[in-house]
């Protein structure tokens, strides 16, 4: 769970959100909503990555690595290792 705080008075899918409020984002909610992935969500089906469409399509669908200016930073080294998986040195101490 990752916490933030409301920095202005928000609405969010119809819930008033005063500013000030402490919100907890739980990526697995996002990643087994079927309204973005499908009504097969739950299931463990990695060639959907293939070909995402919709709302799944979106950088907020995975919330993994949470998005915006506070993302995890090794999201970027990540993309990088499954894209150039050869020739990609890893950061030093990792593999
Ligand atoms: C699968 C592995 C990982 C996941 C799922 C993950 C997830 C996250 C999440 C959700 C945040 C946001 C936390 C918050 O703002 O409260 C975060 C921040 C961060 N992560 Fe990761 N992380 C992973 C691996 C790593 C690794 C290996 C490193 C370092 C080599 C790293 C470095 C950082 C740093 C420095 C931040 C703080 C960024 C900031 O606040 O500006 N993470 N990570």
């Amino acid at each position: 769970m990752v916490p933030r705080q409301a920095i202005a008075d928000v609405e969010i899918d119809g819930v008033l959100i005063p500013k000030g409020t402490t919100l907890m984002i739980v990526p697995q909610v996002t990643h087994s909503n079927p309204r973005v992935w499908g009504k097969d969500a739950d299931d463990l089906r990695p060639e959907r990555w293939e070909h995402l469409e919709g709302d799944a399509a979106t950088p907020y669908a995975m919330e993994a690595f949470i998005n915006g200016p506070r993302v995890c930073p090794y999201v970027t080294h990540d993309l990088l290792h499954a894209i150039y998986p050869k020739d990609f040195a890893p950061l030093p101490g990792l593999s």
